[in-house]
Order: structure tokens, then sequence, then C-alpha cells
């Protein structure tokens, strides 16, 4: 059944490194407003280990998510028997952490007897800048954070074609890891970006993977090998190699972005006519360099840019609220026995980055 009345709901996201909890409205003419968005990074316990140990993210929302739950609900001023309905991250993720926020979710959302909403990770990311931004379908959305890297035609919700993926490393992955081979800590984009702001991009001509390809998929791990190779020949590294290293890695991560997304517009017109906008999402989404070789890119194709602010490009719970507000306002419900899933496609068609590799090899 349909909805058009406003709706509140809770939205739970554990499936990486933060618990994050959240109460979002969504007004009957299907704008958004966030009472509460409560996010609590996991960093601090991840740090010594140079990346997200699962066993730990687990254990910390356990620790953590009723706390954060409470927090949210209380700042929102919403008690539990106003809630339309209750949202969790059910994938992808660490299978752990998911466990974690689903369960806690049915068990609100039974207690409570209201609706629960079983959301797809990187459809909240996806229907995000829906959240702060009066966009319609369909846009082109680029989604790039440390475990995906997509080029997404997004239709209508629920309704979603990719244009292009990676092959190998996502983009979030490959900051992560050339800060970590730098020393630097995690998580690595943000470090990276910083370094980046002092360093000269033009010092190391490192390579601009799939430039100029027809297709609009992405390739990050030549570049990363470059990047350790050039800073081993250096060793030990002065501070300005190592912000020249951050700086021309960046660079050449724009140029390649830039040249698949503009790929992907082309791509989304021939399929499906001119989108709304070009849309950005997911943590890599925050970093202002990116950001401002999307808005050129953008212009280019004569669309427009829409970011969302960078708190809520990084996981965050309002983003699974607003997901969960925009499924149960087309009826979109889950049952008790809803599955937590460690890998969950956003459209369940699409090649496999194998696939693309074989479609590679044959060209
Ligand atoms: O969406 P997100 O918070 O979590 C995932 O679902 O992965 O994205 C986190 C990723 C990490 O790889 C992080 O290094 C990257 O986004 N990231 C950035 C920046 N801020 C976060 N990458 C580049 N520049 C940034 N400023
Ligand atoms: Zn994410």
């Amino acid at each position: 059944m349909a909805q058009d009345t406003s709706t509140l709901v809770l939205g739970i996201e554990t499936t990486c490194d933060e618990t994050a909890a959240a109460v979002v409205e969504r007004l009957a003419d299907g704008s958004g407003r966030i009472l509460s968005n409560i996010v609590r990074s996991q960093i601090d316990e991840h740090a010594p280990f140079g990346g997200v140990v699962p066993e730990i993210a687990a254990r910390a929302h356990v620790d953590m998510l009723d706390g954060i739950i409470a927090a949210a609900m209380k700042e929102a001023g919403v008690d539990f028997s106003q809630l339309s309905g209750v949202a969790a991250a059910a994938g992808p993720g660490l299978i752990g952490g998911v466990i974690v926020g689903l369960t806690t979710a049915k068990a609100i959302a039974m207690v409570h007897a209201t609706p629960l909403i079983a959301v797809n990770h990187l459809e909240a990311h996806a229907l995000t800048p829906r959240l702060t931004a009066a966009l319609a379908f369909p846009y082109c959305l680029f989604l790039a954070s440390g475990g995906h890297t997509q080029i997404v035609a997004v239709l209508g919700v629920g309704d979603y074609v990719r244009l292009g993926t990676t092959v190998d490393d996502a983009v979030g992955e490959a900051f992560d890891k050339v800060a970590k081979m730098l020393g630097l800590p995690y998580p690595g984009g943000p470090q990276v970006e910083r370094a980046a702001q002092n360093g000269d991009p033009t010092r190391f001509t490192f390579p601009r993977p799939m430039l100029g390809r027809p297709d609009a998929n992405f390739s990050l791990s030549g570049l990363k090998t470059a990047v350790r190779n050039e800073a081993q020949r250096l060793m030990p590294l002065e501070p300005q190699d190592l912000d020249d290293l951050c700086a021309s890695f960046q660079a050449a991560v724009l140029e390649s972005v830039a040249d698949r997304i503009a790929v992907g517009l082309k791509l989304f017109r021939e399929q499906f006519g001119a989108p709304h906008a070009l849309v950005a999402a997911g943590g890599v989404a925050a970093n202002l360099a990116i950001r401002n070789a999307l808005q050129d890119v953008a212009t280019k194709a004569q669309t427009t840019l829409i970011v969302p602010p960078p708190q809520l490009c990084t996981d965050n719970g309002a983003m699974i609220a607003w997901a969960g507000a925009e499924r149960l306002a087309l009826g979109l419900v889950d049952q008790m026995d809803a599955p937590p899933r460690a890998r969950w496609k956003l459209d369940q068609d699409a090649a496999t980055p194998a696939e693309l590799l074989n479609t590679r090899a044959r060209h």
C-alpha cells in the first residue's frame, strides 16, 4: 500500500566501521528532514591494525548500538510508538555487523509493531541525494566508497542499471592502500587528500587507467602499484616526497575518474535520455578535488552536479532511514525473515567485475 502522508523512520547502519542511527522525516511532498543523525566511528579501535578488523567491528557494534539508537531517538524527540517504520542496512558489508544492526531493527519492529525495511546500503547511498535536494529520477550516480566504485543509472526506487564498475580496486580502497604504503593512518582518503594539498601533482606521471576506453569501467590497481614502485625507489621518504606522491596519485585518479564518468554520462544519454543530474555519493565524494573534477564533467555534459554534504557521503544512519522512508512510501516493506547479506548487488542482473574482465580480454 503506497503512503502519501508524512512518515518517521529510524535508520540503523552497521555494515562497516561506523555505528550509526538516525531519525528522518519524509513529508507528504516527498521532501526529507533529518531529525537526528548520530555516527560513532570505530576508527580508533581499528587504526592500530591499519584497516577494519571484522571481529572488532562486530563487537563494537554490539556494545554501542543500543546507546546510539537511544541518543538518536532522544535528539529527535521521538518515541518508538511514533515511528512509521524501522530501517536497517541488511548488506552488503561485514556480516557480523550487518547481523547486529538487522537483528536490532527486527526486535524494535516486533516490540513496537512497526514495519521493518531491510535496506541495501548501496541503494541508501544512491537515494541520499534526494534527501537534501529536490531531485527527480532518472539521474546518473557515481558511487565511490571503500568497497564500491560504480556508475549507475538511477531510474526509480529499486530500479538501477549499472553502467560501469571497477575491474579491481574501489577508488576509496586505492586511497586507503596508498595511504598505508606511505605510512599514513587509516582511513587513508582524507589523509591523502590533505597531503595532496601541499604537493606537486606534476612531479610524478602515474598511469591514467582506462583513459579513452569506450566502456565506463574503472581500474585502480595498476596506478596503486606505480605509486608503490615510485615510493620504494625514493625511500626513505622526505615529507615533500610524500606530499608530491599523494598529489600525483590524486591527479591521476581525478583524470581517470573524470574520463570514466564522461563516458558513463554518454552511455546514460544513449540508453535513457538526458539525466536530471550527475550525482556523487559514498565516502570518496567527500574529497573536494574529486568534487571539483566532477563539476567540470557535469558542466561539459550540460548537466547539474549534486553532491550531498560530506557527512551524508560517508556512512551514516540518515541515509538508511531515508532509503527506508522512500521504500515505505511505495509500500515496500520486509518480513522478519529478511536475511543479512555480506554481498548484495544493487542491480541483480549486472555483470560481475570478472565477467567484465572477460569482456575486456575478448576485445
Ligand atoms: O562510504 P564510506 O564511508 O564507507 C564505505 O561504504 O566504504 O566510504 C569510506 C571510503 C574509505 O575508503 C575512505 O578512505 C574514502 O571513502 N574517503 C575518501 C575521503 N573521505 C573518505 N577518499 C578520498 N578522499 C576523501 N576525502
Ligand atoms: Zn558506504
